[in-house]
């Protein structure tokens, strides 16, 4: 195919040759040596951050020693009109570039050249981060094979580089060119230097075997004496002799190429200055070589003279489609002098299309490996297009299935709940009180209110869930059905509480327990009604929105406690009094009475104690026992962590040995709700209390404190929620079984181990926080968790990160975990 020669090559030659882009191949990339494996050669390709981010030779024994290279063989001659250079980034690890290097480069593998800028200097300004791409012109450019880079570093800096080469393929298939070498002319008192300045032969009177301004790709102006090159001397663009020099009158030129070709043209740029002396050849006679001999019929070619235009013009010689390796031609003078400054070679398989050749910059990447890059593009977004919509086919599949799934799980519920009615009526007139005894498992009474469980709000927020939403609906809707029994036998609360439980499964169900209990005083031992005149107040404990806790002094609260082996003296004891304000709302009074129910069936150690009740009028009121010390949190937060090897003794200071008893203590606590399948929903420092000896005993003061009121997100005023303690199925599905009590658990055992100082996830808003329960569902690693205490090993650690397990079943029970802590303090 024939096509046009270019006009300047320089310009529109200059695009990535493959590093970038992969068209050079591993195994064509090599180097003198390598730092390591993960450094080699193949590592050095600008942009990429494969391996350990660059090519890193060996330690550079010498300064300036120019023995280590990364070499890229291009296969075919190329014309290279620009070098990008990068240093080794691997995201913010590596720090090493080189600030200068050299380039040589080879047409055979055998002969390598320095390059050299137009004035002679070798060493390119490199890169002054790892990170920046710093491209530099290669002016002149040059044709080869092969380019090496060679880093040019002091010897104690490690240097990586990472490149690119820009250019074309050198189509003209010209190896190199021999000439007399060009002459120098004195004209009009200066000197014009019509040397070939970068041509990369040998050169003495003659030039030979090599490449030089004629193959630049740029090309002179008329007036020889200016260049378009900035800060050169006069002549640089040509090179020139002249006439008298040449007894024969022609100048001979022999152009040696990669391969036998079929050549149908010559493009000679000439100067014609006439006036100046200076015309472009007479005649031009070719000869042509195949192999070795060369044949004896030359092409014959006489351009018009033109004695009119001073203008420099390509003359294009009609080589007649003559097959050769090598032409040899003779330019005959036509004035005294003869200059030029570009010649260039139409063959066969020179396919110089302007329209295949990228005009733009290298940055702008409009070639083929763009082209390819806006390919991979495109099918991405297809992809993507593809995947979304399979998404959300599959999301309305699944929705109908949980629509089908929840009116099942409706349809079986009513029947339950009316079978629930008919037992619960049943029970309260045959057996008021051994129904609740024979009935082992106690439902948390949530002291928040009924709306407590409404996570749709926070659903809606996850779009993962709005499918869900029917069923969190429907669970939270259905959580907390009252069921009044008749009036007229009064007190008396029954009610049939279903709460959403894990199974085995993992999936929902839903446990109707029937509750239905008297509190009549005496009927039950942890019931008694105490003679509230009997309390003496003494001390605002707490408050909060539904009443509060004083400290009082309870006469004769001994006798109340029959079982209760403490001390048995008349002195008036100090309790704690709950209690419920006059104008709280029927669920507020409700729950109440049945947070006394159910603690009143609660006996350990780590458990606070209900001693006695006063029911029978208002305020109610419940009273436990008093923990001198306060609430965990605050206890701890007036607490300084004591030194390692430190004496105790300040009272300030608290060791790690005693933090990890006092979780110990919570997690014996935990245990035993556990044992009876109770769940706690707010387990917190904030609800665990401290009395002497460090003892502690985990209580429940739901919302009774105001000074806790920033722990519980409000949902739009209704619910209150202490999402930072929250498992992620607590949250987003309304799911609180044993497990989620393991995941409060852990953030308890983060809070002691942080002695309180700040609260979880402090630096998250709410919503951050409801986000972060997002990913801990999504489950992509781009969950954040609580951070490691300083003070805590990482055995310890490890356990808490065991209670945020995304899987409820993975993670520890609380007699596991009371067992670890054990070990741990023992
Ligand atoms: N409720 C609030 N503070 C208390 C304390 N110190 N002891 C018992 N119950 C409490």
């Amino acid at each position: 195919m024939l096509t046009v020669v270019l006009l300047n090559t320089f310009s529109v030659c200059r695009y990535p040759l493959g590093m970038t882009g992969g068209q050079i191949q591993d195994e064509d990339i090599s180097a003198s040596s390598q730092w390591s494996e993960s450094t080699a050669a193949r590592y050095g390709r600008l942009d990429f951050d494969d391996g350990d981010g660059a090519w890193c030779p060996d330690v550079m024994a010498e300064p300036n020693n120019l023995k280590e290279f990364l070499q890229i063989d291009l296969h075919t001659l190329h014309f290279v009109t620009l070098v990008g250079t990068q240093g080794r980034h691997a995201d913010g690890v590596g720090n090493e570039f080189a600030q200068r290097y050299k380039v040589k480069y080879s047409r055979d593998g055998t002969r390598w050249v320095s390059w050299r800028d137009r004035q002679g200097r070798q060493i390119i300004e490199g890169n002054s981060n790892a990170y920046d791409v710093v491209l530099k012109d290669l002016e002149p450019p040059i044709i080869a094979r092969f380019v090496r880079f060679m880093p040019v570093t002091d010897p104690s800096m490690i240097v990586c580089m990472r490149v690119e080469l820009y250019g074309c393929e050198w189509l003209d298939g010209l190896v190199t060119y021999s000439a007399p070498a060009g002459q120098q002319m004195s004209f009009r008192g200066q000197q014009i230097y019509l040397n070939d300045t970068v041509y990369d032969g040998a050169i003495s009177y003659s030039m030979t075997e090599g490449l030089g301004q004629l193959t630049d790709g740029s090309w002179g102006l008329d007036d020889f004496t200016k260049s378009q090159v900035y800060g050169v001397w006069p002549g640089y663009d040509y090179v020139g002799w002249i006439n008298s020099s040449f007894p024969g009158g022609s100048v001979e030129m022999t152009f040696e190429f990669d391969r036998v070709r079929n050549f149908t043209s010559m493009k000679v740029h000439c100067n014609n200055m006439y006036t100046w002396g200076v015309k472009m050849f007479r005649q031009a006679v070719c000869y042509f070589r195949t192999d070795s001999d060369w044949e004896p019929n030359p092409v014959v070619f006489k351009p018009k003279a033109d004695n009119i235009s001073p203008s420099a013009r390509f003359v294009t010689v009609a080589l007649g489609n003559r097959m050769a390796s090598a032409i040899r031609c003779r330019f005959a003078f036509n004035d005294i002098w003869m200059m030029f400054s570009e010649i260039a070679f139409q063959s066969d398989t020179a396919v110089y299309n302007t329209s295949l050749v990228p005009r733009d910059d290298p940055s702008h990447k409009i070639d083929d490996s763009s082209t390819r890059i806006l390919i991979g593009c495109l099918v991405a977004i297809i992809v993507i297009l593809l995947a979304i919509i399979i998404i959300i086919l599959w999301r309305q599949v699944w929705q109908k299935m949980i629509e089908k799934a929840s009116q099942r799980m409706l349809d079986d519920e009513l029947t339950t709940c009316l079978s629930v009615q008919r037992e619960a009526f049943t029970h309260r007139h045959s057996s008021l009180s051994s129904d609740v005894e024979s009935n082992s498992t106690y439902e948390r009474i949530f002291p928040m209110g009924s709306d407590y469980q409404e996570p749709s709000l926070l659903l809606r927020k996850l779009p993962e869930f709005q499918a869900t939403e029917n069923l969190v609906g429907l669970v939270t809707r259905r959580s907390r059905v009252r069921v009044s029994g008749p009036a007229g036998i009064a007190p008396h609360y029954a009610e049939a509480d279903i709460v959403s439980q894990q199974e085995a499964t993992g999936a929902h169900s839903y446990r109707v327990t029937v509750v239905n209990m008297p509190l009549s005083p005496g009927r039950d031992g942890a019931l008694e009604e105490f003679p509230r005149e009997r309390l003496t107040f003494k001390e605002k404990l707490g408050e909060g929105q539904f009443g509060e806790v004083h400290l009082c002094e309870a006469e004769g609260m001994q006798e109340f406690m029959k079982d209760h082996c403490g001390d048995i003296s008349d002195e008036p004891m100090l309790v704690a009094v709950k209690t419920l304000r006059e104008d709280a709302n029927k669920n507020a009074r409700n729950d109440f009475l049945k947070e006394i129910r159910i603690i009143s069936r609660l006996r350990d150690p780590n458990i606070i104690r209900l001693l006695a009740v006063c029911v029978e009028s208002d305020p109610l009121c419940m009273i436990t026992e008093y923990m001198e010390n306060g609430d965990l949190n605050q206890f701890l937060s007036r607490h300084e962590l004591q030194e390692e090897g430190v004496l105790a003794g300040n009272s300030s200071t608290i060791s790690y040995r005693i933090l990890i008893r006092m979780a110990s203590q919570i997690s014996s606590g935990m245990k035993y709700l556990s044992s009876l399948h109770f769940v706690h929903r707010d387990l917190a420092t904030r609800n665990c209390l401290v009395g002497t000896n460090n003892t502690i005993k985990i209580a429940d003061f739901g919302m009774s404190r105001n000074l806790y009121r920033g722990d519980y997100y409000r949902i739009q005023g209704r619910a209150v929620l202490p999402i930072r303690w929250m498992s992620w199925e607590s949250i987003l599905l309304g799911k609180f079984t044993m497990a989620s009590d393991v995941w409060a658990f852990g953030v308890t055992l983060w809070e002691i181990l942080t002695l309180c100082k700040e609260q979880p996830y402090a630096q998250f808003t709410d919503e951050q926080v409801i986000e972060n329960t997002g990913e801990f569902f999504r489950d992509q690693n781009k969950q954040v968790y609580l951070p490691k205490p300083h003070c805590c090993p990482d055995s310890v650690y490890s356990l808490m990160l065991s209670c945020w397990k995304r899987n409820a079943k993975e993670r520890p029970t609380f007699l596991e975990i009371h067992s670890t802590l054990m070990e741990y303090h023992d």
